[in-house]
């Protein structure tokens, strides 16, 4: 064993992909399996004691790879051996060896005209699918370069293309040296003695099998996450693009049941601000578990008349109840901060003042957020309070909740003219989407997304 490989220690699934001899590997794992370390280690590998080589940490972006990998490579460098660091360049040469340099997908132009000997493609999902073989491919070849492609599924993007070519080609056993490139049924050029080993090769790992997050932890996401998106991040599993019914971990039979207020629950109202129909929901919470209790559509009308209508609502409670002073939480969309339903004030304002209004009777929080969640983000946080990974239903609804019921029920992703899925709701139902967009509002406000384990933050949940 070489020196370096006993100063940095791999876990055994680390040491598998490191132990391949293909000359292109592709690793799908789960989040915090030890991607980026595993990266990083091989770019060590690659140059030590290897005067004149270099090597490429390609990130998305190059803020990305400063980010990520920067600190992280310098305290891997072995101490007793100093190195010449470049913090302008993000470059680092070793003594007696190689170099290694950061770079980010974005800058097109740093990537040109250098000979590789090794590239890492960390976060690939996440990058312009060009820069394969546009620019990292042409500068392995007259090197002979090796590569690694790194990246958590994101659906059948570029780096499942690339993942399915590692597969076949993977399997397929022996391969000619440069039949390196293009999958995808293109024809390949034999050139050369045909080696014994595949040119590509493809690992798959769930976060579990890197060893580094506990069982635990891994069931505190599955409570949080539903299902798809846990198989996703943590299984590694390339899951389709969402299409078809936006809801589809509700259940009728499971989700809808009677909900009563409950006397002294805070009120939670959530709005969305669509005029025709006007649609919200009224519901409680207790600890994890919301309970929708009615929902308020109306046509044609405004916040104002929504307000009111909201406001008959919860009469019957506080007779029935005896209490005097009625405790509100009002949310609802982002975008009513500007938007005027009803030519006079904000949305938000009107809210204010409705309830200003009637101080005394009612306090009334108003927690409307600044920003809304994405579309996809917000429909998977509620199929995750619909049924989550690990199997809990922690959202139910009243049957008096028609339209929510039906939203649940017939809400689909958007389809293009292509038929491809979009990550857009399919609005074309005037009716549908606008009660559980309000509903939605709520969820993520009360529960934000998990807690983002791992790195990658452009497109999480
Ligand atoms: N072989 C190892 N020995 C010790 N610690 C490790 C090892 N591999 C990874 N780690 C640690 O585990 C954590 C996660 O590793 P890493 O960032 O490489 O995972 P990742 O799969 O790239 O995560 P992400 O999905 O966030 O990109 C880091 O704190 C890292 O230092
Ligand atoms: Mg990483």
């Amino acid at each position: 064993m070489r020196e370096i490989e006993l100063l940095l220690s791999l876990t055994p699934r680390q040491w598998d992909v490191h132990l391949s001899q293909a000359r292109f590997r592709v690793l799908v794992a789960g989040r915090r399996f030890g991607k980026t370390q595993l990266a990083l280690a091989e770019l060590l590998f690659a140059t030590w004691g290897r005067p004149g080589s270099l090597a490429w940490y390609v990130a998305p972006s190059y803020r990305q790879a400063k980010r990520i990998a920067w600190t992280r490579l310098k305290s891997m460098l072995p101490p007793a051996a100093p190195a010449a660091i470049n913090e302008t360049d993000l470059s680092i040469r070793l003594p007696l060896g190689g170099e290694i340099a950061l770079r980010g997908a974005d800058q097109y132009d740093s990537l040109r005209g250098n000979g590789l000997d090794f590239a890492v493609l960390d976060e690939f999902a996440s990058m312009k699918p060009e820069v394969w073989p546009e620019v990292i491919r042409p500068a392995l070849a007259d090197r002979r370069g090796r590569a690694l492609f790194i990246g958590t599924p994101q659906g059948h993007d570029h780096l499942y293309d690339r993942f399915q070519f590692a597969q076949s080609q993977g399997l397929a056993g022996a391969s000619t040296p440069d039949s390196s490139d293009e999958f995808a049924g293109r024809a390949r050029a034999v050139a050369g003695p045909v080696s014994t080993v595949a040119d590509w090769q493809a690992f798959q790992f769930t976060t579990l099998d890197g060893g580094i997050v506990s069982k635990e932890e891994l069931a505190g996401a599955a409570r949080e996450l539903d299902e798809r998106l846990y198989r996703q991040e943590f299984e590694a599993s390339f899951e389709g693009t969402a299409f078809g019914l936006a809801y589809h971990a509700f259940s009728r039979e499971e989700n809808v049941r009677r909900c009563e207020y409950r006397a002294g629950a805070r009120i939670l109202w959530s709005l969305d601000f669509n005029v025709h129909p006007m649609c919200s929901v009224i519901a409680q919470r207790q600890g994890d578990t919301v309970e929708v209790l009615d929902e308020v559509v109306l046509d044609n009308a405004n916040t104002l008349l929504a307000c009111e209508s909201f406001w008959q609502r919860i009469q019957g409670w506080r007779g029935k109840h005896n209490m005097g002073t009625l405790q509100i939480e009002i949310y609802g969309d982002a975008s009513g901060h500007q938007r005027r339903t009803s030519g006079a004030g904000t949305d938000w304002n009107l809210i204010r003042e409705f309830f200003a209004q009637r101080y005394g009777q009612s306090t009334a929080h108003i927690r409307a957020a600044t920003s809304n969640p994405g579309v996809r983000d917000r429909v998977n946080l509620v199929n995750s309070r619909l049924l989550s990974a690990a199997g809990e239903r922690r959202l139910f609804i009243d049957p008096k909740c028609r339209q929510l019921i039906l939203d649940f029920e017939r809400v689909c992703w958007r389809a293009d003219e292509l038929g491809q899925p979009t990550t857009e709701l399919d609005k074309s139902d005037r009716m549908r989407t606008h009660t559980s967009d309000a509903l939605g509002y709520y969820l993520a406000q009360a529960f934000p997304p998990y807690a983002k384990i791992g790195e990658r933050h452009d497109r999480i949940f």
